[in-house]
C-alpha cells in the first residue's frame, strides 16, 4: 500500500469515528448537557457515574406482594427522589424536608408525637416508611386518603402546616415551588439526567419520590433469616428462641372465643390484619379501636398501619410512638390495648367476635412472647445504608 492510500484510509477512519460519536450524542442528549452543578453540590455523596443499587436489590423469594404498579424503580429516579426527600427547599421557608419528619435512624418515622412543619404541627403521628412497596394495600396515610404512593408524595408539600405550598390563605402553589426548583442549578441538571429534558412537573417529582420510598426495604431481620431456612411460616424457626417461636405462633393463629368475646384458647389473631411475611395491613381492615386524636378529639377514619417490620429498633425501643395518635411508647401498651378492646361503630369485626369487643386474656408470659416475636421483625441495614441517607451532608 502506498503512502497516499494509507493516509486516505487513516483519514477515512477518523471521519467515521467522528460521525459515530456525533450520532451517539444526538440520540442520547437532545440538549447540551453538563452536570457541573450536581458534581459541585453532591460530588462527595452522589457519583452519577456509579449510582447505588436501588433498582435490582435482592428480595426474598417468599415476598410476593408489590404495589409498584408501573412506576418501576430506576437507580437514577430513586437518586433524584433521595435528593428531593432531603431537600429543605421543598418547603416555603426552606426549613423543612420530608426527612425532618421521616428520620432514617427511626425507620423513617419521628420521635415527636406530632411533627413540626413550617406552620405548626401535624394532626397525626408520622409513619415509618419501611417496605411500603411490599403490600397489597395501594392507598397511603393512616386513613388511606391517598389513592397511590405517587399521589401521596406531593400532598405534604401542599399541606399548609407541613411544607406550605397549599395555594390557600396566601400560601404559594405547587407551580410556585416548581419555578423555585427550576432556579436551583442542580435540579434542571437532575431532571435532564433522568428524564432527558429539564422540564420539572408534578408527575416527575411524584414518580421519583415514590421510587425512592419504595426502594427503602428491610429484609435482613432475624425473622427473615428464620423464614428463609424454614419450609413454611408455620414451622418452628431454628434460629428463634422458644419465646420467639411461641410469640410467632400466638401472632399467627386465630383466637378461639366464647360467645361473650372472651378468648378461651388459640392464638391472638394479629396476622389476620398484619399479614406475614410482609406484615402489611389487610386492605379491608377497618379501625382497631384507637380512636382518640393527638388534639383530643375522636377520629374513626384510621384503617391503615405501616408494616410491623422495624416497629422497634435493635434495642427493642419503638421507632417513634405507636398508632396514629402516638398513644404508646412501648409494645406492652399495644398489647394492653388489644387485650381489652373498646367498641365503636367502625371497629373491625375481627376484633368483635360474636358482636362483643374482644378480651384476649393474655397472660404475662404470652405478652412477653409476643414482644419477643415482634422484635425479630427488625433489620439493621435500613438504619445506616448511605443510599437512603442525607445527600446534603
Ligand atoms: C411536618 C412533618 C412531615 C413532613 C414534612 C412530611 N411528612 Fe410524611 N407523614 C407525616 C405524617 C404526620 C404522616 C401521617 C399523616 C396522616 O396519615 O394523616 C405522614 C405520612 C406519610 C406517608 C404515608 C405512609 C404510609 O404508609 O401510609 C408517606 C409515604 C410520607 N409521609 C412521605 C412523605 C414525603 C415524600 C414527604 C416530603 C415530600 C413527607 N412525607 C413530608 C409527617 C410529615
Ligand atoms: C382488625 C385488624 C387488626 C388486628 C386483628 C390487629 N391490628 Fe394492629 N393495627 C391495625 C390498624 C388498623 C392499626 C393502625 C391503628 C391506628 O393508629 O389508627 C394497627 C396498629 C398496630 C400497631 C402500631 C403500628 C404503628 O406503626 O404505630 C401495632 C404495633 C399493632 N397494630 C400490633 C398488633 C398486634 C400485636 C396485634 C395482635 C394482638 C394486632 N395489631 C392486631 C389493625 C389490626
Amino acid at each position: 500500500m502506498n503512502k497516499t492510500a494509507a493516509t486516505f484510509l487513516i483519514l477515512a477512519f477518523i471521519l467515521m469515528g467522528v460521525y459515530a460519536c456525533k450520532d451517539d450524542d444526538t440520540i442520547g442528549d437532545p440538549e447540551e448537557v453538563s452536570y457541573d452543578a450536581i458534581t459541585a453540590k453532591f460530588g462527595a455523596t452522589i457519583d452519577i457515574n456509579n449510582l447505588p443499587n436501588y433498582a435490582t436489590q435482592s428480595i426474598p423469594a417468599y415476598i410476593t406482594k408489590d404495589n409498584t404498579a408501573g412506576n418501576e424503580i430506576t437507580d437514577k429516579g430513586a437518586t433524584l427522589g433521595r435528593v428531593l426527600f432531603y431537600d429543605k427547599m421543598l418547603s416555603v421557608d426552606n426549613t423543612v424536608a420530608c426527612a425532618t419528619c421521616h428520620k432514617q435512624e427511626l425507620a423513617f418515622s419521628d420521635a415527636d408525637a406530632a411533627s413540626t412543619g413550617v406552620n405548626g404541627t401535624t394532626g397525626r403521628h408520622s409513619m415509618r416508611l419501611i417496605n411500603t412497596r411490599f403490600a397489597d394495600e395501594e392507598r397511603f396515610f393512616w386513613d388511606e386518603r391517598a389513592a397511590t404512593l405517587e399521589e401521596q408524595t406531593t400532598q405534604p408539600i401542599q399541606d399548609h402546616a407541613e411544607m406550605g405550598y397549599s395555594g390557600n390563605d396566601g400560601d404559594p402553589t405547587l407551580d410556585d415551588l416548581i419555578l423555585k426548583l427550576k432556579a436551583i442549578d442542580y435540579y434542571p441538571e437532575f431532571f435532564t439526567y433522568i428524564y432527558g429534558d429539564s422540564e420539572i412537573t408534578e408527575e416527575r417529582i411524584q414518580n421519583s419520590l415514590a421510587q425512592f420510598i419504595r426502594s427503602i426495604q428491610s429484609f435482613d431481620s432475624k425473622y427473615d433469616e428464620g423464614r428463609a431456612a424454614a419450609p413454611n411460616n408455620g414451622s418452628n424457626f431454628t434460629n428463634f428462641t422458644a419465646a420467639e417461636n411461641a410469640g410467632k405462633e400466638l401472632f399467627m393463629a386465630p383466637p378461639v372465643f366464647d360467645n361473650t368475646g372472651n378468648r378461651t384458647s388459640g392464638g391472638v389473631g394479629c396476622n389476620g390484619c398484619h399479614r406475614a411475611p410482609e406484615f402489611d395491613i389487610a386492605p379491608n381492615s377497618r379501625n382497631n379501636g384507637i380512636i382518640g386524636t393527638i388534639g383530643g378529639g375522636t377520629d374513626l377514619s384510621n384503617t391503615r398501619s405501616p408494616t410491623l417490620r422495624d416497629v422497634v429498633n435493635a434495642a427493642g425501643s419503638v421507632n417513634g410512638l405507636l398508632m396514629h395518635n402516638a398513644r404508646f411508647g412501648a409494645l406492652q401498651g399495644v398489647l394492653v390495648h388489644y387485650n381489652s378492646i373498646v367498641d365503636n361503630q367502625s371497629l373491625d369485626n375481627r376484633l368483635k367476635p360474636n358482636g362483643s369487643p374482644q378480651r384476649l386474656n393474655l397472660t404475662p408470659s404470652e405478652r412477653q412472647e409476643l414482644v419477643a416475636f415482634l422484635g425479630t421483625l427488625t433489620g439493621s441495614d435500613v438504619y445506616t445504608n448511605e443510599k437512603w441517607s442525607n445527600p446534603f451532608e
